[in-house]
């Protein structure tokens, strides 16, 4: 592929009513892992085939799990709970994934063997401490590098079960966390701040784990009991709503159009920004909303608004929209008035510094944007926005949000883009460009 893409057009009319997208990320993870750990043969359908999904592949192939994925059904023969048989001084490479980098830690706690877990330039620079502090109070002979990868983990003594206060707000903390307590005898007690609730669901609905989830006011409280088995299960993964929204948002700006997104995740915990965008005067609705192992799924319809007001967000919204922010953040650029998002600090700490390349793109963009108390962002939204200027979007660590929220601020914004590391967009939607082809992007 290109080092990096021209783009130098504004989208016009789309060649499509509607589209799907790939498989969610997240479940798409889940699945692979937690099936390893079950005991028999599980297929999933749908499954996303990005580089993340298939770093989780790779490492559980070196752990000894058969893995098929074809086209996009994927089948785990899973070793159960207690089965994987490394090779000594076993090295898995999480790539860019901290998801994977995190959860693949949980479910190699028992091992009589060496392991050490790394991955790419990114995701060497991510917080480690957040799993291995945790895994360290079950008993788990973990060791990280200054808080960050290399992950080594050694024969454990015994382990016991524990009780944690999640308080990030961090769906790969919490999940990490409990998928370790299922192989620790006795009940963990989790207190968590709200992030996405994907680990929750599969283990209640698809492998019939009894665990306790109590909803409080401003935190859960999940109960998760060791267990000696796990039993086999099928799973059919919906559309991801993190790569539909590069099109909500692409849809939204531009000009006399609308769009069917269909079979789409949209569990309540992920919808925050369609919360958000409706707050803002979009107008986006759901079609044929179903329920499928716990999941809340559906089509998403969405048209383009010519006038859209600014918000001053409640950061309680922030978990449910978390890898969304820098499409809103160029949704607040063509708003009505000034616009602000605080307690973002968890952006920084994802693929890229996001909150910095928020302020950065935004600032080439030539809008008036500026840094809050370190951890948030005051926008100054300008409704005719609408670019001349040459612009370059380099150097971010290859992060695939910000290469693909860039090629959606060239596609309505205008003006001339080079955006580097197009290659980025294989991470979690290897199908980006191609749907943008097809709905008549130029580039
Ligand atoms: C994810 C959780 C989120 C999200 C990431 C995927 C998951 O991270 O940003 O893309 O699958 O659990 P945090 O849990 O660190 O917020």
């Amino acid at each position: 592929m290109k080092k990096f893409i021209l783009v130098n057009q504004k989208i016009d009319l789309y060649k499509k009513k509607s589209i799907y997208v790939e498989g969610d990320k997240s479940l798409s993870i889940r699945f692979v892992l937690l099936s390893s750990l079950s005991a028999g043969k599980c297929i999933a359908t749908n499954v996303l085939k990005s580089e993340d999904v298939i770093s989780a592949i790779e490492c559980l192939r070196k752990l000894g799990v058969k893995v098929n994925l074809i086209n996009n059904t994927c089948e785990v023969f899973g070793k159960g709970l207690y089965g994987f048989k490394p090779k000594k001084n076993t090295i898995l490479d999480a790539g860019n994934s901290g998801t994977v980098a995190r959860l693949i830690c949980s479910i190699l706690i028992n091992l009589n063997s060496k392991i050490k877990i790394t991955g790419d330039q990114s995701l060497k620079k991510r917080d480690m401490s957040r799993i291995t502090k945790p895994l360290k109070q079950f008993g788990v002979n973990i060791r990280d590098n200054k808080g960050k990868l290399p992950i080594l983990i050694n024969e454990s003594k015994l382990l016991k079960p524990i009780t944690y206060f999640e308080n990030l707000g961090s769906a790969q903390c919490k999940s990490a966390i409990m998928m370790a307590a299922l192989k620790v005898e006795g009940t963990t007690k989790l207190k968590c701040l709200p992030s996405r609730n994907h680990t929750e669901l599969m283990f209640k609905n698809a492998l019939n784990i009894p665990i306790k989830i109590k909803k409080q006011k401003n935190y859960d409280l999940i109960n998760v009991t060791g267990l000696k088995k796990l039993k086999k299960f099928n799973y059919k993964v919906p559309g991801d709503i993190s790569s539909a929204s590069f099109f909500i948002v692409l849809t939204l700006l531009s000009k006399n159009k609308s769009l069917m997104i269909k079979n789409i995740n949209i569990n309540p915990s992920r919808i925050g920004i369609i919360k958000i965008l409706n707050m803002m005067g979009a107008d986006i609705k759901f079609f044929n909303v179903k329920e499928y192992k716990g999941e809340k799924i559906g089509d998403i319809y969405i048209k383009s608004k010519k006038s859209l007001k600014s918000i001053s967000l409640n950061p309680k919204f922030n978990s449910s929209a978390i890898d969304e922010f820098l499409l809103i953040f160029l949704v607040a650029s063509k708003c009505n008035g000034i616009s602000t998002f605080k307690k973002l600090s968890e952006l920084n700490k994802k693929e890229s510094k996001r909150l910095d390349w928020g302020i950065k793109i935004l600032t080439l963009m030539g809008i008036k944007v500026k840094k809050i108390k370190n951890d948030g962002i005051k926008i100054w939204g300008d409704p005719n926005l609408n670019l001349k200027k040459e612009i370059t979007i380099k150097n971010f660590l290859k992060d695939h949000r910000v290469f693909m929220t860039s090629m959606i601020a060239a596609l309505s914004f205008g003006g001339i883009w080079n955006i580097f590391d197009p290659n980025s967009s294989k991470t979690s939607f290897p199908s980006f460009l191609k749907i943008l082809k097809n709905l008549g992007a130029k580039f």
